[in-house]
């Protein structure tokens, strides 16, 4: 059983104003909220357990996923059927708990949050707005990665999702460097360095998929700046025992936390909707 765990507690500072009270997970992409799509993306990889680990006002991302029987009643009975299946589906089909992180005390303690509601691994993290569209799914490209690696390995290992950045972007990200002759073994992260600090230009996107031992690893490390516990020191640990690796995402990516991110995402998914050509003859309109 595949469990992933999606950190949806951070306070979203780049998409204010209109994150002040709509948590940033629920702006809208195209038809449904980018959260949505998250769950999707973890559905399509085989999950069948998944935690959000939210914060003060972020209620109503527990609410999108709740059963409504007003509005299934309303679509049923005005025969707007196609509305009603995906609502219906959504609600009833996957098993979503959610863990509060009282302080924002960083990545890696979100995802120790969720600690008491995972008992096998490895396990998947997914950034509630680092949005994926490829095929295979972006978390299932993790998993197929972990199974043809696992297979030499002892002991347990983890997978992040990379991509090669230019220099201008690297200060952004979480970097990792890897093993020369490796199939992407990876020996060390760092975290948002400046180009000149690191020659690797593989970036970490907001997914991972985590053997069981990391909770244990975050436990024991010790705390960063601000007191925060770093996601990174984790993936350094396993990095330091030969059990990080990575995988190239095959697909596109959305930072849809940032503001131009977001519009890039709404206009890629407009784009693949019935909706496209009315959306190009629009842009050449306006673009003339
Ligand atoms: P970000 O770095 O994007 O921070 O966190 P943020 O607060 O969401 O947004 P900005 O930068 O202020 O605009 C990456 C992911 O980690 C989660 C966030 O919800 C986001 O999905 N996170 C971060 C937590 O859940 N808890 C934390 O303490 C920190």
């Amino acid at each position: 059983m595949l469990s992933t765990v999606i950190p949806v507690a951070g306070l979203g500072t780049r998409s204010l104003p209109a994150s002040k009270v709509i948590p940033k997970e629920m702006l809208p992409v195209f038809d449904r909220p980018i959260i949505q799509y998250i769950v999707e993306e973890s559905i399509q990889s085989g999950a069948s357990n998944i935690i959000f680990v939210t914060s003060k006002g972020k209620t109503a991302i527990e609410d999108h996923f709740d059963i409504s029987f007003e509005l299934e009643h309303l679509l049923e009975r005005t025969k707007k059927t196609d509305l009603y299946k995906g609502i219906h589906a959504l609600s009833r089909e996957i098993s979503i708990q959610s863990v509060r992180q009282k302080e924002q005390l960083g990545l890696g303690h979100a995802v120790l949050m969720a600690k008491n509601l995972i008992h096998t691994g490895p396990f998947g993290v997914l950034l509630g707005d680092d949005m994926i569209d490829s095929n295979p799914a972006g978390l299932k490209q993790l998993t197929n990665t972990y199974d043809l690696v696992k297979k030499n390995q002892a002991a347990d290992i983890g997978v992040v999702m990379l991509s090669e950045v230019p220099d201008s972007e690297v200060s952004k990200y979480g970097i990792c460097e890897i093993k020369s002759g490796t199939d992407f073994q990876i020996t060390r992260c760092v975290e948002k360095p400046q180009p000149h600090e690191t020659k690797s230009r593989f970036a970490i996107l907001g997914r991972y998929l985590l053997p069981l031992d990391t909770f244990e690893i975050l436990e024991s490390q010790s705390r960063g700046a601000l007191g925060e516990i770093q996601l990174t020191d984790a993936l350094n640990a396993l990095a330091k025992q030969g059990r990080l690796f990575g995988c190239v995402l095959k697909g596109q990516r959305f930072d849809a936390g940032d503001r131009l991110g977001f519009l890039k995402a709404n206009i890629h998914y407009y784009l693949k909707s019935p909706m496209a050509q009315d959306v190009k003859n629009f842009l050449k309109e306006i673009l003339k």
